[in-house]
């Protein structure tokens, strides 16, 4: 059979569950079916993944949604929840137990950190984290009683990869799980799954949603695994809203698009800025300067994503400052979406990690994150080069 291009699969992939002509897909709001007869409403209530006995159980217009994802993301099946936080948890949850550990990177979205560094330990579970680009760290680091692997390819600060195809070969012959946060990447530019990732993850609320208007999160992998996540959601409760996963299934359709011009957008403005005299250094994967750009030509098609970070010769206060000046450009938390983002991760996560961990994080004062959106180049790079000029004086 032909193999579909990523927007027409974004398109046709849940097309079978058409219920009656309509192009646009319903929102199923009711949290609650009944059932025809005793028999039905034991079935409803004990069959893993029914989208239809009560919403916390599932609902059919999020299963829709996981169902499109797992498609674009190359796994048998999905999962979706009230947001990204609520999949990893949820997800790494389901998976250990006292006296498991897992392996992880020094540089995870703060939210899992915290998961990992804080909750995990108080419940009798090692972590250890390593450098995510040196694949001996990893080695060193499994023991016997090592369950997981958690991955987060491109990352924050530095948007540094880490090598899943070496993390995969290492983890299988030893019966280890690994989990990948594709969020940053999305499955247009990498798919965990064909380097042999057991289950792939998606804050959705960034490029799937696309538009700033939803939370939602995602798990795609094998059946098996995803049922065990379901059972684990019921306890936890981070399941979705109806509403969310509509709107998400809405953005999902146009992903490969914008993706691909936010991919564009973020070259060119790399390059300009990597050129300008207010600033000191570019971090952006399709660079030839990026230190893995190899394995961005392997791992991610050779593209570099919607996101770069720099750094300002100016430091903390040029940062601020610039942030003030940019007229197209919000100072908003969240990355994805059709609207240009940046934030200074010094003052974003100055308030909550100390600044020896801040360091360590390769997080320094004048360094700013760009989410790039969907505006005109041209117009960005003028927005740029007119709030640098202003910053600078
Ligand atoms: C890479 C990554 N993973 C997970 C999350 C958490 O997602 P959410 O905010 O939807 O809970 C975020 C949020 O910024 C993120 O950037």
């Amino acid at each position: 059979m032909h193999d579909l291009g990523k927007s027409t699969e974004a398109l046709h992939a849940d097309r079978d569950l058409e219920l009656n002509n309509d192009i646009a897909p319903p929102i199923f709001q009711s949290v609650t079916q009944f059932a025809e007869d005793e028999e039905a409403f034991v079935r409803m209530a004990s069959e893993p993944l029914d989208d239809q006995f009560y919403g916390r159980y599932g609902n059919r217009t999020a299963s829709r949604l996981s169902q499109v994802i797992a498609k674009l993301e190359e796994a048998e099946t999905g999962l979706l929840f009230g947001s990204g936080m609520g999949a990893i948890s949820t997800t790494v949850l389901s998976l250990i137990a006292k006296g498991d550990h897992v392996v992880a990177q020094n540089n995870h979205y703060i939210g899992t950190t915290k998961l990992l560094k804080e909750t995990l330990p108080r419940f009798g579970v090692e972590v250890t984290m390593v450098d995510q680009v040196d694949i001996e760290q990893f080695a060193r680091a499994i023991r016997p009683n090592t369950k997981i692997i958690v991955l987060e390819t491109p990352v924050n600060p530095l948007l540094s990869l880490t090598d899943l195809e070496q993390i995969s070969s290492l983890a299988k012959p030893r019966g280890i799980l690994t989990l990948c946060d594709n969020t940053f990447a999305t499955p247009i530019l990498q798919r965990p799954t064909q380097f042999d990732i057991d289950l792939v993850l998606h804050s959705v609320t960034k490029y799937i949603g696309g538009h700033h208007d939803l939370i939602a999160g995602c798990v795609v992998g094998s059946q098996e695994l995803i049922e065990r996540i379901w059972a684990m959601q019921l306890v936890l409760g981070s399941s979705p809203g109806a509403f969310n996963a509509w709107l998400a299934l809405r953005g999902v359709r146009t992903l490969d698009m914008r993706v691909r011009k936010q991919c564009k957008t973020a070259l060119a403005l790399a390059n300009h800025l990597n050129d300008h005299p207010a600033i000191s250094r570019v971090y952006y994967p399709a660079m030839p300067t990026h230190p893995q750009y190899d394995l961005v030509q392997k791992q991610m098609q050779g593209q570099g994503g919607g996101l770069l970070t720099f750094e300002l010769k100016g430091g903390y206060e040029a940062g601020v400052q610039l942030l003030q000046q940019l007229d197209l450009v919000q100072n908003a938390a969240s990355l994805g979406g059709i609207d240009s983002l940046a934030i200074q991760p010094a003052v974003m996560w100055g308030g909550s990690l100390p600044p020896d961990v801040l360091e360590e994080q390769g997080i320094s004062p004048g360094m700013i994150r760009l989410s790039v959106g969907l505006e005109d180049i041209a117009d960005l790079i003028h927005d740029f080069n007119r709030a640098l000029q202003d910053a600078n004086q």
